[in-house]
Protein backbone atom coordinates (compact mmCIF):
# COMPACT_ATOMS: atom_id res chain seq x y z
CA UNK A 1 0.00 0.00 0.00
CA UNK A 2 3.05 2.49 0.90
CA UNK A 3 4.82 1.64 -1.59
CA UNK A 4 2.34 1.83 -4.25
CA UNK A 5 1.32 5.60 -2.54
CA UNK A 6 4.93 6.27 -2.93
CA UNK A 7 5.08 5.04 -6.93
CA UNK A 8 1.83 7.55 -7.05
CA UNK A 9 3.53 10.53 -5.69
CA UNK A 10 6.52 9.76 -7.58
CA UNK A 11 4.87 9.58 -10.76
CA UNK A 12 2.96 12.38 -10.28
CA UNK A 13 6.07 14.60 -9.38
CA UNK A 14 7.67 13.73 -12.38
CA UNK A 15 4.67 14.87 -14.29
CA UNK A 16 4.66 18.04 -12.26
CA UNK A 17 7.93 18.57 -12.78
CA UNK A 18 7.96 18.37 -17.01
CA UNK A 19 4.67 20.22 -17.11
CA UNK A 20 6.37 23.04 -15.04
CA UNK A 21 9.70 22.99 -17.30
CA UNK A 22 7.18 23.02 -19.85
CA UNK A 23 8.07 19.64 -21.88
CA UNK A 24 4.84 18.46 -21.87
CA UNK A 25 2.18 19.94 -23.51
CA UNK A 26 -0.37 21.10 -20.46
CA UNK A 27 -3.42 19.61 -22.32
CA UNK A 28 -2.71 16.39 -21.83
CA UNK A 29 -3.30 16.95 -18.44
CA UNK A 30 -6.37 18.58 -18.74
CA UNK A 31 -8.41 15.21 -17.47
CA UNK A 32 -7.34 15.82 -14.08
CA UNK A 33 -7.63 19.95 -14.05
CA UNK A 34 -11.32 19.49 -15.04
CA UNK A 35 -11.94 15.94 -12.86
CA UNK A 36 -9.69 16.18 -9.95
CA UNK A 37 -10.24 13.26 -7.42
CA UNK A 38 -12.35 14.63 -5.40
CA UNK A 39 -15.16 15.14 -7.73
CA UNK A 40 -15.15 12.19 -9.58
CA UNK A 41 -18.46 10.10 -10.35
CA UNK A 42 -17.81 8.22 -13.75
CA UNK A 43 -14.57 7.00 -14.90
CA UNK A 44 -14.22 6.56 -18.82
CA UNK A 45 -11.47 5.09 -20.16
CA UNK A 46 -10.34 5.84 -23.55
CA UNK A 47 -7.69 4.24 -25.86
CA UNK A 48 -5.48 6.95 -26.96
CA UNK A 49 -5.45 10.18 -28.39
CA UNK A 50 -6.87 11.26 -31.64
CA UNK A 51 -3.70 11.42 -33.91
CA UNK A 52 -5.11 13.77 -36.21
CA UNK A 53 -3.80 17.67 -36.07
CA UNK A 54 -5.39 19.93 -33.52
CA UNK A 55 -7.81 16.85 -32.68
CA UNK A 56 -6.56 15.72 -29.08
CA UNK A 57 -6.95 17.96 -26.27
CA UNK A 58 -6.78 16.03 -23.26
CA UNK A 59 -10.05 14.48 -22.37
CA UNK A 60 -10.90 11.21 -23.93
CA UNK A 61 -13.23 11.02 -26.81
CA UNK A 62 -13.55 14.82 -26.51
CA UNK A 63 -12.20 17.67 -29.28
CA UNK A 64 -11.80 20.97 -28.98
CA UNK A 65 -15.23 23.30 -30.41
CA UNK A 66 -13.88 24.33 -33.75
CA UNK A 67 -13.32 20.20 -34.69
CA UNK A 68 -15.87 18.15 -35.77
CA UNK A 69 -16.97 15.73 -33.56
CA UNK A 70 -15.45 11.96 -34.80
CA UNK A 71 -17.40 9.20 -35.30
CA UNK A 72 -16.99 7.55 -32.07
CA UNK A 73 -18.18 10.64 -30.22
CA UNK A 74 -21.22 10.72 -33.01
CA UNK A 75 -22.12 7.19 -31.70
CA UNK A 76 -21.48 7.88 -28.18
CA UNK A 77 -24.48 10.78 -28.78
CA UNK A 78 -26.47 8.19 -30.56
CA UNK A 79 -26.13 5.47 -27.90
CA UNK A 80 -27.19 8.25 -25.02
CA UNK A 81 -29.82 9.87 -27.04
CA UNK A 82 -31.19 6.17 -27.39
CA UNK A 83 -30.67 5.74 -23.17
CA UNK A 84 -32.25 9.40 -22.36
CA UNK A 85 -34.41 10.77 -24.68
CA UNK A 86 -34.38 14.26 -23.41
CA UNK A 87 -30.88 14.56 -24.13
CA UNK A 88 -29.94 17.21 -27.16
CA UNK A 89 -27.19 15.81 -29.19
CA UNK A 90 -24.60 18.60 -29.82
CA UNK A 91 -23.57 20.79 -32.92
CA UNK A 92 -19.82 20.06 -31.25
CA UNK A 93 -17.48 17.23 -29.33
CA UNK A 94 -16.42 19.37 -26.76
CA UNK A 95 -16.62 17.00 -23.52
CA UNK A 96 -15.29 19.92 -20.68
CA UNK A 97 -19.02 20.11 -19.18
CA UNK A 98 -18.99 16.63 -18.41
CA UNK A 99 -15.15 16.48 -16.63
CA UNK A 100 -15.99 19.10 -14.29
CA UNK A 101 -19.66 17.53 -13.91
CA UNK A 102 -17.44 14.60 -12.39
CA UNK A 103 -16.59 12.22 -15.46
CA UNK A 104 -13.29 11.45 -15.70
CA UNK A 105 -12.21 11.03 -19.37
CA UNK A 106 -8.94 9.89 -19.23
CA UNK A 107 -6.74 7.71 -21.63
CA UNK A 108 -4.54 4.89 -21.32
CA UNK A 109 -1.95 6.99 -22.74
CA UNK A 110 -1.85 10.69 -22.83
CA UNK A 111 0.14 11.47 -25.94
CA UNK A 112 0.41 10.49 -29.67
CA UNK A 113 2.77 11.38 -33.06
CA UNK A 114 0.93 13.53 -35.13
CA UNK A 115 -1.15 11.12 -37.82
CA UNK A 116 0.50 7.75 -36.11
CA UNK A 117 -2.39 6.07 -33.86
CA UNK A 118 -0.90 4.62 -30.78
CA UNK A 119 2.24 5.81 -31.51
CA UNK A 120 2.90 6.61 -27.64
CA UNK A 121 1.39 3.10 -26.61
CA UNK A 122 3.60 0.89 -24.73
CA UNK A 123 6.35 3.63 -24.08
CA UNK A 124 5.43 4.34 -20.52
CA UNK A 125 2.47 6.07 -19.90
CA UNK A 126 0.10 3.09 -19.25
CA UNK A 127 2.20 2.51 -15.82
CA UNK A 128 0.98 6.09 -15.11
CA UNK A 129 -2.72 5.35 -16.40
CA UNK A 130 -2.79 1.95 -14.30
CA UNK A 131 -1.97 3.98 -11.35
CA UNK A 132 -4.74 6.51 -11.63
CA UNK A 133 -7.35 3.95 -11.84
CA UNK A 134 -5.78 1.83 -9.25
CA UNK A 135 -6.14 5.12 -6.50
CA UNK A 136 -9.44 5.43 -7.36
CA UNK A 137 -10.61 2.11 -7.10
CA UNK A 138 -8.91 1.99 -3.58
CA UNK A 139 -9.43 5.17 -2.55
CA UNK A 140 -13.03 5.75 -3.42
CA UNK A 141 -15.73 3.58 -3.27
CA UNK A 142 -19.55 3.70 -5.66
CA UNK A 143 -17.76 4.96 -8.73
CA UNK A 144 -19.27 3.82 -11.96
CA UNK A 145 -16.58 2.54 -14.66
CA UNK A 146 -17.39 2.93 -18.49
CA UNK A 147 -15.12 0.50 -20.64
CA UNK A 148 -15.67 0.50 -24.11
CA UNK A 149 -13.88 -1.80 -26.34
CA UNK A 150 -11.34 -4.81 -25.51
CA UNK A 151 -8.86 -2.80 -24.71
CA UNK A 152 -10.37 -1.04 -21.64
CA UNK A 153 -12.14 -3.69 -20.35
CA UNK A 154 -8.45 -5.41 -19.91
CA UNK A 155 -7.08 -2.03 -18.56
CA UNK A 156 -10.30 -2.03 -16.02
CA UNK A 157 -9.75 -5.64 -14.81
CA UNK A 158 -8.51 -5.44 -11.44
CA UNK A 159 -11.37 -2.66 -10.21
CA UNK A 160 -13.19 -4.18 -7.18
CA UNK A 161 -16.50 -4.72 -8.79
CA UNK A 162 -17.96 -4.90 -5.18
CA UNK A 163 -17.01 -1.55 -4.79
CA UNK A 164 -17.66 -0.24 -7.74
CA UNK A 165 -19.99 -0.37 -10.91
CA UNK A 166 -18.37 -1.64 -14.10
CA UNK A 167 -20.12 -1.30 -17.18
CA UNK A 168 -18.82 -3.18 -20.48
CA UNK A 169 -19.61 -2.77 -23.64
CA UNK A 170 -17.59 -2.64 -27.57
CA UNK A 171 -15.87 0.31 -28.57
CA UNK A 172 -18.11 2.94 -29.84
CA UNK A 173 -16.01 3.33 -33.23
CA UNK A 174 -18.16 2.85 -36.04
CA UNK A 175 -16.52 -0.87 -36.91
CA UNK A 176 -18.02 -1.88 -33.72
CA UNK A 177 -21.05 -0.06 -32.67
CA UNK A 178 -23.71 -2.06 -33.96
CA UNK A 179 -22.57 -4.71 -31.26
CA UNK A 180 -24.23 -3.29 -28.22
CA UNK A 181 -22.62 0.15 -27.41
CA UNK A 182 -25.55 1.89 -29.30
CA UNK A 183 -27.59 -0.26 -26.72
CA UNK A 184 -25.60 -0.24 -23.83
CA UNK A 185 -27.62 2.22 -21.56
CA UNK A 186 -24.70 2.91 -19.81
CA UNK A 187 -25.79 6.31 -18.77
CA UNK A 188 -28.89 5.67 -17.54
CA UNK A 189 -27.56 3.00 -15.40
CA UNK A 190 -24.68 4.98 -14.02
CA UNK A 191 -27.14 7.52 -12.69
CA UNK A 192 -29.42 4.99 -10.94
CA UNK A 193 -26.20 3.48 -9.75
CA UNK A 194 -25.38 7.22 -8.29
CA UNK A 195 -28.72 7.59 -6.93
CA UNK A 196 -29.06 4.74 -5.03
CA UNK A 197 -25.28 5.25 -3.36
CA UNK A 198 -26.83 8.63 -2.27
CA UNK A 199 -24.60 10.76 -5.25
CA UNK A 200 -25.80 13.31 -7.17
CA UNK A 201 -26.61 12.11 -10.86
CA UNK A 202 -24.51 13.33 -13.58
CA UNK A 203 -26.75 15.66 -15.93
CA UNK A 204 -25.52 14.45 -19.44
CA UNK A 205 -27.15 17.41 -20.59
CA UNK A 206 -24.83 19.67 -20.16
CA UNK A 207 -23.14 19.97 -23.40
CA UNK A 208 -25.75 22.18 -24.56
CA UNK A 209 -23.81 25.55 -25.38
CA UNK A 210 -25.02 27.63 -22.72
CA UNK A 211 -24.57 25.44 -19.77
CA UNK A 212 -22.03 26.95 -17.99
CA UNK A 213 -20.29 24.20 -15.71
CA UNK A 214 -18.31 26.15 -12.81
CA UNK A 215 -14.95 24.62 -12.33
CA UNK A 216 -14.44 22.32 -9.64
CA UNK A 217 -12.79 23.33 -6.30
CA UNK A 218 -9.78 21.37 -4.59
CA UNK A 219 -11.06 22.35 -1.41
CA UNK A 220 -12.51 19.47 -0.16
CA UNK A 221 -9.60 17.25 -1.22
CA UNK A 222 -8.68 16.93 2.41
CA UNK A 223 -12.01 15.41 3.68
CA UNK A 224 -12.51 12.87 0.62
CA UNK A 225 -9.27 11.47 0.18
CA UNK A 226 -7.89 10.67 4.27
CA UNK A 227 -4.83 8.61 3.46
CA UNK A 228 -5.02 5.27 5.20
C1 LIG B 1 -7.60 10.73 -25.40
O1 LIG B 1 -8.08 10.30 -26.60
C2 LIG B 1 -9.11 11.08 -27.15
C3 LIG B 1 -9.59 10.35 -28.34
O2 LIG B 1 -10.18 9.15 -27.87
C4 LIG B 1 -8.58 12.48 -27.39
O3 LIG B 1 -9.58 13.31 -27.88
C5 LIG B 1 -8.05 13.05 -26.09
O4 LIG B 1 -7.48 14.28 -26.28
C6 LIG B 1 -7.04 12.10 -25.50
N1 LIG B 1 -6.67 12.51 -24.18
C7 LIG B 1 -5.43 12.75 -23.82
C8 LIG B 1 -5.25 13.01 -22.38
O5 LIG B 1 -4.51 12.77 -24.59
C1 LIG C 1 -13.46 -5.09 -2.67
O1 LIG C 1 -14.25 -4.23 -1.91
C2 LIG C 1 -14.87 -4.84 -0.80
C3 LIG C 1 -15.83 -3.82 -0.19
O2 LIG C 1 -15.18 -2.62 0.09
C4 LIG C 1 -13.81 -5.32 0.16
O3 LIG C 1 -14.41 -5.94 1.26
C5 LIG C 1 -12.90 -6.30 -0.57
O4 LIG C 1 -11.84 -6.68 0.27
C6 LIG C 1 -12.34 -5.67 -1.83
N1 LIG C 1 -11.62 -6.67 -2.60
C7 LIG C 1 -10.36 -6.49 -2.97
C8 LIG C 1 -9.80 -7.59 -3.81
O5 LIG C 1 -9.70 -5.53 -2.66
Amino acid sequence: MLIFLFNFLLLFNILLICLLLNIIDPQIYSWSRYTPPSIVKVVILGQDPYHNDRQAHGLCFSVPHNVPPPPSLLNIYKGLKNDISTFQVPKHGCLVNWAKSGVLLLNTSLTVRAHEPASHSGKGWEKFTDAVIQYLNERKSGLVFMLWGSHAIKKGKAINKTKHLVLEAVHPSPLSAHHGFLDCHHWSKANKYLKDHGKEEIEWNCLAENKNVPIPSNSDLSNNEKID
